[in-house]
């Protein structure tokens, strides 16, 4: 089968997670994606965090599987030459280097788009340009404090909080992924490429959108009803935190279950849809508060919204976290229960549709890592062991039409 982005040639001069994410993405549809590293060291990630000594971090294997690695020094000339090489004949070039490293380097946008004026030139930043800290560099919970993810997540008397999620990076990854296939049907239309360019923190706030919506709520009325803090609680004129409050029209919370003194993940998370009212009472052996008009309509039951939680965790005391879920998806009750990474790990359910998939390493033998989130009815993305440093310099390089003679001068002087 032709992968959808087969023909595609990308120069991923990424690291860390956010361009990674996204390079990653684009090479299990198919692209051909070089990932271009510093001789010697390569990405950051590479050493980080490992638990297999001389071999890559699984931080760096899980964000670059399905693509080649080519070392290049772009810092001197013959490095620059190559790269320049490459350029001429690729569709993309994907970096998040710290503000203005490219240009430092003499890759700026116009100089790329001159090189090649049908390239996709896509990057990502922490700040958008032109922004007041358009200067500083960024990371993952630098974004989720600038995108408006911390102030509100977390317990309204705890400090802000940072997300396991990875909002800032993958996130940010993802949406540059959009924003380069965007292009590319652009491209065909026009004949032309562009800069396509994705900041951290829009990336954090546009998922922190709810919040938005939230802010401008409070200022017109005050209050936000579904809130723990609503109706018995005071509000500033900031959106709150609000704990593990279900943040749309549906109220719910993490309720424990069976085992919760001793497994802290022996919990699930409950959500009263209004519709499912009736369903959830009966669920709970409750048929009297169907009718009742201190439980009839989500108005009357927010008052005393954490009393119904409670009766509901009476009601799971007896039941594990899966037993709970089996009862209540009888009744078509929205519940989920809370799974560690390891239950995730070993879930059949994920491995069968390949979003948990085991990888042959050279170095590492298996592991584990997360296949494409994106499942087509003509596409099965297959994941591939992410490259060894260099692995691919000297194919890469012979592509360009570099002798063998001409890779061995270049590795003496340390360019490759
Ligand atoms: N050959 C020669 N030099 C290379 C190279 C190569 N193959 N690859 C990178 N470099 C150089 C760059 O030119 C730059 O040099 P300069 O600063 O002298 O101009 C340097 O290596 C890399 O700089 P930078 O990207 O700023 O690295 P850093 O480790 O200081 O900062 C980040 C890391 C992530 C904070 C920063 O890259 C950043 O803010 N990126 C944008 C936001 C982002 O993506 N953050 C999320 C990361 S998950």
């Amino acid at each position: 089968m032709t992968k959808p982005l087969e023909g595609i040639k990308i120069i991923d001069f990424t690291h860390v997670q956010a361009g990674p994410a996204c390079t990653q993405l684009l090479a299990w549809f198919g692209a051909d994606v070089i990932k271009v590293e510093r001789p010697g060291s390569g990405d950051v990630t590479r050493n980080q965090l490992r638990d297999i000594p001389d071999a890559d971090a699984l931080y760096f294997t899980m964000l670059n599987s399905n693509k080649k690695s080519l070392t290049l020094d772009t810092k001197k000339p013959e490095g620059k030459e190559i790269l320049e090489k490459l350029v001429r004949e690729s569709d993309v070039l994907v970096e998040n280097f710290g503000p203005g490293a490219l240009d430092r380097m003499g890759f700026s946008w116009e100089r790329l788009n001159e090189l090649n004026p049908k390239m996709i030139v896509a990057s990502v930043k922490g700040f958008s340009d032109g922004h007041h800290y358009d200067d500083l560099k960024v990371y993952e919970n630098v974004a989720q404090c600038a995108g408006g993810a911390a102030s509100t997540t977390g317990f309204w008397d705890g400090p802000p909080t940072i997300s396991a999620a990875a909002l800032g990076d993958s996130n940010t990854g993802m949406h540059l992924a959009i924003g380069i296939l965007t292009a590319l049907l652009g491209r065909d239309k026009s004949g032309k490429g562009q800069k396509v360019a994705v900041s951290m923190q829009d990336s954090v706030l546009n998922l922190c959108r709810v919040k938005l919506r939230d802010q401008q709520r409070l200022e017109r009325v005050g209050y936000l009803e579904e809130y723990p803090q609503y109706p018995h609680g005071e509000f500033s004129d900031v959106v709150p935190r609000g704990g593990n409050a279900g943040g749309g029209g549906q109220p719910g919370w993490v309720l424990k279950c069976k085992g919760w003194e001793t497994d802290p993940n022996a919990y699930i998370y409950f959500t009263i849809q209004g519709h499912a009212w009736a369903p959830i009472c009966h669920a709970l052996g409750k048929p009297e508060w169907i009718d009742d008009p201190a439980y009839k309509t989500p108005e009357a039951r927010q008052p005393h919204i954490f009393e119904i939680f409670k009766t509901i965790e009476a009601w799971l005391s007896d039941k594990t976290k899966f037993e709970a879920v089996d009862i209540l998806r009888k009744f078509d009750i929205p519940c989920a229960p809370v799974l560690t990474m390891k239950e995730l790990a070993n879930d059949p359910s994920l491995r069968a549709s390949g979003t948990i998939v085991e990888v042959p390493h050279k170095k590492r033998g298996t592991y584990l890592t997360v296949g494409s989130p994106i499942k087509f009815s003509d596409l099965q993305p297959e994941v591939t062991a992410s490259p060894l440093l260099g692995e691919h310099t000297e194919e890469v390089l012979a592509g360009l039409g570099y002798s063998q003679q001409d890779i061995f001068n270049l590795r003496e002087i340390k360019a490759v």
